[in-house]
């Protein structure tokens, strides 16, 4: 009995987290709606200011195909790094100071509970 009852409060918990990303997600998805001005998350989109960010999930940083990225992010990609969700939500929380002299003239967003709602959207974009 009381492992069953243990396991049924691991499976609401595990339940509870999932509803809280999912409507992170939502939130997220709709703070991207800032960042689409250059990204896109359709990688055949041409024309953009930023790189596409479809994928972003362990995709290796600087190397959207066809992207002319600035020499501190190609140079974070050869060394091996490449997104996360933490990585990530460091970064929006001030682009500039993660990666001196990049490219990428947007603020950083500051509340955590944004950076953490983009971040959890992006990393779902495949
Ligand atoms: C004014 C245009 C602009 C806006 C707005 C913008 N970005 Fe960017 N972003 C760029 C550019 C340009 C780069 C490439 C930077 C470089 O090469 O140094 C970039 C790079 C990135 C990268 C690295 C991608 C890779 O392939 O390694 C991520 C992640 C990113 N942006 C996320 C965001 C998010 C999330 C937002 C919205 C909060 C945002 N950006 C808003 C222009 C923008």
């Amino acid at each position: 009995m009381r492992s069953a009852s243990a396991a049924l409060a691991i499976a609401g918990a595990l339940l509870a987290a999932q509803a809280g990303s999912a409507q992170e997600s939502e939130a997220g998805e709709r703070l991207f709606a800032t960042c689409q001005a250059c990204h896109s998350l359709d990688p055949a989109k041409p024309g953009m200011a930023g790189p596409h960010l479809a994928g972003l999930a362990g995709r290796r940083i600087g190397t959207a195909e066809g992207f002319d990225y600035s020499p501190v992010l190609r140079a974070a990609g050869a060394q091996g790094l490449s997104w996360d969700e933490e990585r990530l939500k460091a970064y929006l929380a001030d682009p500039d100071s993660m990666f001196k002299g990049s490219w990428m003239s947007a603020p950083g967003l500051g509340r955590e509970a944004d950076r953490s709602a983009l971040a959890v959207f992006l990393m779902r974009q495949r």
